[in-house]
């Protein structure tokens, strides 16, 4: 008999659940997205969010369940994300877990959303190596020894994580603005390209010159904040590249829903996203040295940047793991892979959790 865990995810605007035998193996993975409701306004209202998740929970959990072809009592667990996260969509995943839990009497194991994305990497999935890069595959299907190195990149987060075995891990580094998603949704909204910005700006950045604009970099000079944030060896910024997006589009005319000339808006795309990748690949590098760690794993959704994954694949080869896109974004299949292994440790939460918002790693 397997350890089957239902996982549930609620944290930002995706509702979702997930049956996942021994850690690894997928029998259901649903996700009801937001992003239509979102793409409206420009972006996620906690308010609204919340809301969707109430309307959408049960029939996410009861799907998650009808896909997998599991009944109530094959279950061992519920997984949960208890944070970080928005408050308002939190208690909607934690109260549908508890009221699972109460009527089934299984153990509740709330689970720390960021140790969802690195555990994105220990699912099996069926997605075969590209045949243009054949050289990278999946690291941890061979049991690729601790210390591993995660960067966890998304909308809400830019994180640098040293895993020094399951469950222990050590913070290195982290954004002292904005995380490296919401830059980009920022950059493409000030562009005029449309939620979410990802995705917009990678399209507009591939009939672009990342040559035209000097976008800085972690090495050289900076004015004096960020300076600081350079010598910082695991520190992220963006904020700087955000404003540099922004004066340019205000010197040619632009910004606050004026349009901007097609082929600058592609060269300012190409520029930023060009810096923002160079970032985010050495500050890993640095750390991947200092630690000397056996494979780097990428998660979160800005981690589909296609320019991203050239870069670090020229950089670490095989040593890089990327899950599939669709464990990359918000989903519960990792919440159920990380709420295994914390099973396997004895974690159980008691029916009294909170949801913490502001939860870091290692807490
Ligand atoms: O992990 P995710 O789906 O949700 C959370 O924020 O937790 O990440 C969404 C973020 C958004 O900021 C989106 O613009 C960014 O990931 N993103 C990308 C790309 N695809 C999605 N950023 C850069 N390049 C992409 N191709
Ligand atoms: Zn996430």
């Amino acid at each position: 008999m397997p350890v089957r865990i239902l996982a549930i995810e609620t944290s930002c605007d995706e509702t979702a659940a997930a049956v996942i035998d021994d850690g690894r193996f997928i029998r259901s993975n649903v996700v009801a997205s937001q992003m239509e409701l979102h793409r409206r306004y420009g972006g996620v209202f906690p308010e609204m969010a919340s809301r969707a998740h109430v309307e959408a929970i049960a029939p996410v959990i009861d799907a998650a369940m009808t896909e997998a072809k599991a009944s109530w009592d094959s279950l061992r667990a519920v997984a949960v994300t208890k944070g970080p996260g928005l408050p308002g969509s939190l208690v909607v995943g934690v109260n549908a877990a508890k009221g699972i839990c109460l009527a089934r009497d299984l153990p509740l194991i709330g689970v720390n959303h960021l140790e969802g994305h690195i555990y994105a990497h220990w699912l099996e999935t069926t997605e075969s190596p590209a045949p243009s890069a054949p050289q990278v595959r999946r690291v941890l299907h061979s049991e690729t020894p601790f210390p591993l190195l995660a960067l966890i990149i998304s909308g809400g987060h830019t994180e640098l994580v040293l895993m020094h075995n399951h469950g222990r891990y050590q913070l290195l580094g982290h954004t002292v603005d904005d995380a490296v998603g919401e830059a980009f949704d920022k950059v493409a909204r000030l562009l005029g390209l449309g939620y979410p910005g990802g995705p917009a700006v990678q399209r507009a950045a591939e009939s672009g010159d990342p040559r035209r604009f000097q976008f800085s970099r972690p090495r050289v000079s900076l004015g004096a904040r960020t300076v600081r944030v350079a010598n910082d060896a695991y520190m992220f910024s963006f904020s700087g590249a955000k404003t540099h997006a922004l004066r340019l589009a205000q010197e040619h005319g632009g910004g606050n829903g004026r349009p901007l000339d097609r082929a600058l808006v592609n060269d300012i795309a190409a520029s930023f996203q060009d810096a923002v990748t160079d970032w985010l690949v050495e500050k890993t590098a640095r750390a991947a040295e200092a630690f000397d760690v056996n494979a780097v794993l990428v998660g979160g959704g800005v981690s589909a940047n296609k320019l991203l994954r050239e870069k670090m694949r020229a950089r670490f080869g095989a040593a890089v793991s990327f899950p599939p896109l669709y464990l990359c974004t918000d989903n519960a299949a990792m919440i159920g892979a990380a709420g295994y292994y914390a099973f396997l440790r004895g974690v159980r939460d008691d029916l009294a959790m909170d949801v913490a918002p502001d939860l870091k790693l290692g807490d």
